[in-house]
């Protein structure tokens, strides 16, 4: 992850805000997530807007499991904490919803969201900020809500009273609420206990969900006989190069609102999202790229921790295809399968690289371990 970047560039160096443009933005989150192109699109153009001091458009984000909500929102973060002008930006948070309901009470419970938001305020601006300088930065924050479709109003057929409450108290914050939240600050010179009136108008609310069983849901809506849906022509690429025409059913083509609803979100809830983004599935060569180049890719955490022992870590492009295509069988846990399968490759190299036959000595000390497609094979047993 990047530095903190916590020390203050004067302010001739920082640009203006509006000149740092959605095209930038997304090319320094793309750094970190790839193949949603689309999604970090909008969330590019989201950002701009809020930093810029417009109204943010809030996402929803809807995407199956390991294709990357939630590295969007670390990657949003990221995104603050590497440009120095986004410096009064930084409170973000990233929270699951089913912490934002208090499960015995029923009760929603922003203060929750709101103490995230404080802390990473306070770590932004130091000790002892003035009640106004905490007030603002905490008004200005990027709030990221996960799991939210764990929160829907019907959960397996049944009503969900829980799922109700977060979802109503979450559309009134992001509708612009104030909120009398408590806290210590500085006043005077004094520390004291402070009510601060958080007005939540100006935040961005980001929020992410698998939305297990949408897709069949829609697929069979679609499906029904006279339901007047026809399913749409798609360029299909095979394996050997060709492009084919085919019929196929994809979410994004037909998903409704009204197929929100059905699965259990209020509407005026939704309302208040200014898009809804559906992720694509994770391809082999998605794949491949996310092991080969995404920082936090399970390969590139592998090359830091064999850099501490003066040992270079590489991987043939054959190897990587390979570990991508295992990957790609477990479509259930998307990216995340490259971890596991990964991690079975090299737990033992990295347990003792130095009895390893892929290790080639180089120059004085230094040695370099190369994971083969070979390797590849005989650890996965292909
Ligand atoms: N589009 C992507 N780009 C880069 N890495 C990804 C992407 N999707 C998933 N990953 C990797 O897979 C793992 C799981 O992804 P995550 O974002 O947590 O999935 P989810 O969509 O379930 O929130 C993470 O470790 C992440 O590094
Ligand atoms: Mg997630």
């Amino acid at each position: 992850m990047a530095e903190t970047g916590d020390t203050a560039p004067s302010a001739g160096e920082l640009r203006p805000l509006a000149s740092i443009a959605p095209k930038e933005i997304f090319a320094e989150l793309q750094r970190g997530v790839l193949g949603q192109d689309t999604a970090l699109r909008y969330v590019a153009v989201a950002i701009f807007k809020h930093v810029t001091g417009k109204v943010p458009g809030n996402i929803l984000l809807i995407g199956n499991s390991g294709t990357g909500k939630t590295t969007i929102m670390n990657n949003i973060q990221r995104l603050y904490q590497t440009f120095p002008e986004y410096r009064p930006f930084r409170s973000m948070t990233i929270i699951n919803a089913n912490l934002l309901v208090d499960s015995d009470r029923m009760e929603f419970r922003p203060d929750r969201l709101l103490t995230a938001a404080e802390q990473r305020a306070r770590s932004v601006l130091g000790r002892d900020p003035t009640v106004e300088d905490l007030k603002a930065a905490m008004e200005r924050a990027t709030v990221c809500i996960d799991e939210i479709d764990k929160m829907s109003s019907v959960v397996a057929g049944k009503p969900n009273a829980i799922g109700v409450v977060l979802q109503q108290g979450l559309l009134t914050l992001m509708e612009g609420e104030t909120v009398a939240y408590k806290t210590y600050a500085f006043v005077d010179g004094e520390e004291r206990e402070v009510t601060l009136d958080i007005d939540t108008g100006g935040m961005m609310f980001i929020c992410g969900g698998a939305f297990e069983g949408l897709y069949d849901q829609v697929y069979l809506r679609v499906a029904k006989p006279g339901s007047g849906e026809k399913l749409k022509s798609h360029a299909i690429r095979t394996a050997d190069g060709d492009v084919r025409i085919e019929e196929r059913f994809t979410l994004g083509d037909f998903l409704k609102d009204e197929d929100l609803f059905t699965y259990g979100m209020v509407p005026q809830f939704l309302a208040r999202f200014d898009n809804i983004v559906l992720l694509d599935e994770l391809s082999v060569d998605v794949l491949k790229e996310i092991l080969l180049k995404a920082f936090d890719s399970p390969y590139q955490r592998s090359r830091r921790y064999f850099e501490v022992l003066d040992i270079e870590l590489e991987i043939e492009d054959l190897a990587a295809a390979l570990i991508a295509e295992q990957a790609q069988k477990h479509t259930r846990t998307g990216a995340r399968a490259l971890r596991t399968i990964f991690g079975k490759i090299i737990n033992r190299l990295e347990y003792d690289p130095w009895r390893s036959d892929a290790l080639e000595e180089l120059e004085e000390g230094k040695h370099r371990l190369v994971v083969t497609a070979g390797l590849v094979r005989s650890k996965l047993g292909l």
